[in-house]
């Protein structure tokens, strides 16, 4: 498993206003939003392609495209849906899947409770969703659910994590697990509660207005 922590002024900058309690929904949405579009250029680095053969006004050329089958890009609900528009917006013709993922409060443990996805993800690329990986606990059944329906190359994109949450996920999967985290920012811990410190808060609340 391999983790990047994307070191760049501008999504410093973003996650910093996204941090503030005075900043408001819509500010929050649209800022999330760009914050991922910068996170997927570095996140879809390994993006699978095959030489294209194509003619410029002038000549011949040999380019890229995207290879078959397309990547899959999957946010989780609720809170992953606020990143979807900014990973689209990249790669408009990646297909899109679901997960509903749950905790039980008196297990801890994580379940998935919907599933948009098709049925086969074998050799399949995919991209999921959440914007804070603090425990872990639900990143690591989806990754786990993906791999186990096929897909071959796993991307997180978190826009803020926790050490505890990476390493739960790296022992879940395992250190050779084709699985790559890219987060916005690593900050050093969680709170009794879970949430990350200093953190944001509950992106799902600040995404959608419950605050
Ligand atoms: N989920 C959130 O929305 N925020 C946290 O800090 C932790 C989990």
């Amino acid at each position: 498993m391999r983790l990047h922590v994307v070191d760049h002024p501008l999504v410093a900058h973003k996650l910093t206003t996204l941090r503030n309690r005075e900043t408001d929904s819509p500010t929050f949405r649209r800022l999330a939003d760009e914050l991922v579009t910068l996170l997927a250029y570095e996140a879809t680095r390994g993006v699978r392609v095959v030489e294209h053969e194509i003619s410029t006004p002038v000549a011949p050329a040999t380019g890229v495209k995207l290879t078959q089958p397309k990547p899959l890009v999957v946010p989780i609900l609720r809170a992953g849906l606020g990143m979807l528009e900014g990973m689209t917006r990249l790669i408009p013709t990646a297909e899109v899947g679901f997960l509903g993922m749950i905790r039980n409060e008196e297990t801890l443990e994580a379940s998935t409770y919907a599933n948009r996805l098709p049925d086969d993800l074998t050799g399949r690329q995919v991209y999921v969703l959440d914007p804070m990986l603090a425990t872990g606990g639900t990143l690591a059944v989806a990754i786990q659910y993906l791999m186990e329906r096929g897909a071959d190359d796993v991307t997180a994109i978190c826009l803020l994590g926790a050490p505890e949450g990476v390493e739960h996920v790296r022992k879940a999967v395992g250190e050779e697990a084709p699985v790559q985290i890219v987060l916005g920012g690593m900050d050093p811990g969680l709170n009794e509660l879970g949430y990350i410190v200093p953190g944001l808060g509950d992106a799902g609340d600040r995404l959608y207005g419950v605050v």
